[in-house]
């Protein structure tokens, strides 16, 4: 079944790249739902995102284990963003800048004197077109997509863009982020980035989930979360999680929990490779995370503190987000993946979710 949905995912791929994309549908933001078996997902196109995933847990309960708001202006608000899909260039640009091609593109600084997440208006803050909605049926999907302009928020060329969202059979979500550049080469780096709390998302934190991290490698960085540019071994560091444990079992050894890139086994080609594992006892709930990209970034939502879904308050590890990515700052570092998506050669990048209970 897993192998079939690689594939699956694979060939939605395909079908992408010979649609066209045009611009028929208005700008309305709205929200559509995704529904197959006992798995039920809301989604926007304010930044493409994730409001809700509902299913059910080991008692056969249903519960939203992601975390977001009631309402749009919910997620406008927050100073994070909740479910979307992240970019032009998720996670951190240092010093605001970088040369391509004997070019100095200057960005806007959005966190100290860097960029974060595509600048002061990334994808996850504008409002992308509907260009395909299956609510239900065999194959539930929508399709998003934006154009984003040559210069915006300081990134070079027209790149095309779309994120998939598809239910697959036994609980798994398919999301697909594919990007084209028109006419100049640019950086590209896309992130969904979601809350997630397999307990609900009104349970507390996530302290107490067991998280595997198919990672033997990590990216570490400075104070302000710029990668070093080092590639360290994860053995005697709390960020060692090749055998499942906590959350919680070494959170105390860093200064606020966790925020770090990790270089997944098995890259260096673009198969399919596990990214993550994580177990909530509590619920039974398990979320696997398969993807084509080099890197997953691991947060625990150091420093979140927000009313969300219900009223409930959102704290500090009460969610975790696992982006499956590019690593960061890999425009200022030659040793790096490269994240240079070239006219004619589109960026597609595959995060596949395989819930299940134990
Ligand atoms: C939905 O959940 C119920 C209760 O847990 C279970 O009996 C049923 O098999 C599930 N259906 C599907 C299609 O997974
Ligand atoms: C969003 O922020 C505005 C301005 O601070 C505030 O009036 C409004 O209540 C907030 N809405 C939500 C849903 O958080
Ligand atoms: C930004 O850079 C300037 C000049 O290097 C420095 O003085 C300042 O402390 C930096 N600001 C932050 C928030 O890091
Ligand atoms: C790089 O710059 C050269 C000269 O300005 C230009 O001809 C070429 O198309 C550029 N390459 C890309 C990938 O943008």
């Amino acid at each position: 079944m897993a192998r079939f949905a690689a594939l699956f995912c694979f060939s939605i791929l395909v079908v992408l790249q010979c649609a066209s994309i045009d611009s028929a549908m208005a700008e309305e933001i709205g929200i559509y739902e995704l529904k197959k078996g006992n798995l039920s997902m809301k989604l926007t196109n304010y930044g493409a995102r994730i409001v809700s995933l509902v299913l059910p847990d080991k008692n056969g309960k249903r519960g939203d284990i992601a975390l977001g708001f009631d309402t749009i202006q919910g997620f406008m608000n927050a100073s994070s963003p909740f479910g979307a899909t992240v970019g032009r260039v998720a996670n951190r640009i240092s010093k605001a800048q970088f040369t391509l091609n004997g070019t100095v593109y200057k960005l806007p600084a959005n966190s100290g004197n860097n960029t974060i997440h595509g600048g002061p208006i990334g994808f996850s803050k504008v409002v992308w077109k509907v260009k395909k909605y299956s609510p239900d049926g065999a194959i539930p999907r929508i399709d998003f997509t934006y154009h984003s302009f040559d210069g915006e928020q300081g990134f070079p060329g027209d790149l095309l863009v779309r994120t998939s969202y598809t239910l697959l059979g036994d609980n798994q979500v398919c999301i697909t982020m594919k990007a084209e550049a028109l006419n100049k080469a640019t950086p590209v780096n896309l992130v969904n980035h979601a809350f997630w709390n397999l307990g609900g998302h009104n349970s507390g934190d996530i302290l107490s989930e067991k998280i595997q991290i198919f990672a033997s490698h990590y990216t570490p960085t400075d104070s302000k979360l710029i990668p070093t540019g080092e590639i360290v071994t994860v053995k005697e560091t709390p960020y060692d999680f090749l055998t499942a444990r906590t959350v919680g079992s070494r959170i105390n050894e860093l200064p606020k929990g966790y925020d770090i890139n990790y270089a997944l086994d098995g890259s260096g080609s673009s198969r399919l490779k596990k990214a993550a594992i994580v177990h909530d006892e509590k619920s039974g709930r398990v979320m696997e995370i398969v993807t084509n990209q080099p890197g997953v970034q691991f947060f625990t939502s150091n420093t979140l503190n927000v009313k969300g879904k219900g009223g409930f308050m959102y704290k500090p590890h009460g969610g975790l987000c696992l982006e499956t990515q590019g690593f960061p700052d890999s425009v200022n570092h030659p040793n790096f993946p490269s994240q240079i998506v070239n006219p004619g050669k589109p960026y597609n990048h595959i995060m596949l979710f395989k819930f299940s209970t134990l």
